[in-house]
């Protein structure tokens, strides 16, 4: 057998982000330096995992956590998570490898399970003294009057739990609120209404993959519609800009709030936190994701690029630093 770590890069999943998860898993793949690493690409579907290996896909055997060809059988010992979405940035997959006994590179089942429901995340951030915006969090048909009196128009209406802004809309009228909420209850029966916040889009990346918790930098989203709905996220019509041109200020308050926020929810691996700057006041916390785009235009590999940190050197370091949390 050979000295290097086996590494699974599970991708796929069967969210609405399934594409985007097998472009970021290739990048991964593609990425990881072979000499240190045996690596398979990994498709979580439906109707199981299977590993792409030369001679074919061959569904992975679970204990120990590998699989099998003609003559050899071979055993993960960790696993890179690049799904978007169910079943990789909720916790079940985590669960999974739990169970296995295979260490990974995302957060426990707990954080990601807490940041991929939108609803009890803001929640407990709120409790916890963070600003997110001001929402209504529910499972019942809601009264458009009483929306407009309590947040005000325009809201945005969100399923708890999505990504890449499906099912997310923009409602200007409370005439088109119950549109907009059938829209997010095909995706999640609890939904969010949430007042609009006014200002600059932003994210920024954080990790302690290279040992510390470390904010990376922070990029300004000057979508190309609306709002970074679908299509402004992946037409390529949407600018990026790293670093973003806000106040000082606001960038040192959202340098900090990231790293405060990874820590207190005991993140782990790339992580991306989205925000609104607005004019005058403190910014405002959207969102968290917890597998981040990975391709090399994604957001938080630009952002580590700026850094002078390329590809191979931040998947290896996600790598070593699971393999160092499970020891
Ligand atoms: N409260 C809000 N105020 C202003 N814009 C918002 C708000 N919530 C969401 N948006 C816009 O909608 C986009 C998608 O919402 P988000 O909560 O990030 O969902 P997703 O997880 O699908 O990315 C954001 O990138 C932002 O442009
Ligand atoms: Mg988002």
């Amino acid at each position: 057998m050979s000295e290097k770590i086996c590494v699974a890069v599970l991708y796929g999943g069967y969210s609405a982000e399934r594409e985007i998860s097998l472009k970021s898993g290739k990048v991964v793949f593609d990425h990881l330096p072979s000499d240190t690493f045996d690596k398979y690409l990994v498709d979580v579907r439906t109707d199981g995992l299977f590993v792409q290996t030369l001679q074919g896909e061959v569904p992975a055997v679970l204990s120990p956590f590998g699989f099998r060809t003609e003559d050899a059988e071979y055993t993960f010992d960790v696993a890179f998570i690049a799904i978007h979405g169910t079943p990789g940035e909720d916790g079940i997959v985590q669960g999974m490898l739990d169970m296995l006994r295979v260490p990974y590179t995302t957060g426990g089942v707990l954080p990601m399970a807490l940041t991929f429901s939108k609803a009890e995340c803001n929640a407990y951030l709120a409790k916890m003294g963070f600003m997110v915006p001001k929402g209504i969090y529910t499972t019942e048909a809601v009264d458009p009057q009483k929306v407009g009196e309590e947040l005000g128009f325009p809201v945005f209406v969100k399923p708890a739990k999505s990504g890449s802004s499906v099912g997310v809309s923009k409602v200007t009228t409370p005439d088109d609120l119950p549109k907009a909420i059938e829209v997010a209850r095909q995706i999640d029966k609890l939904i969010l209404i949430e007042q609009m916040v006014k200002g600059i889009e932003v994210s920024c990346g954080v990790t302690s993959v290279f040992g510390e918790v470390r904010a990376l930098e922070i990029t300004e989203i000057v979508p190309a519609g609306e709002f970074f709905d679908y299509n402004a996220k992946y037409s390529g019509k949407s600018q990026e800009i790293t670093p973003a041109r806000i106040r000082p200020e606001a960038a040192e308050y959202i340098k900090r709030t990231v790293e405060e926020v990874y820590k207190l929810l005991n993140l782990s691996g790339l992580c991306r936190i989205d925000f609104i700057v607005p004019d005058r006041s403190d910014p405002v916390l959207i969102e968290i994701n917890t597998v981040p785009g990975l391709s090399e235009q994604s957001i938080l590999p630009r952002q580590a690029a700026y850094l002078g940190i390329g590809l191979p050197e931040l998947f290896s370091a996600c790598i070593f630093n699971a393999l160092k949390r499970q020891a």
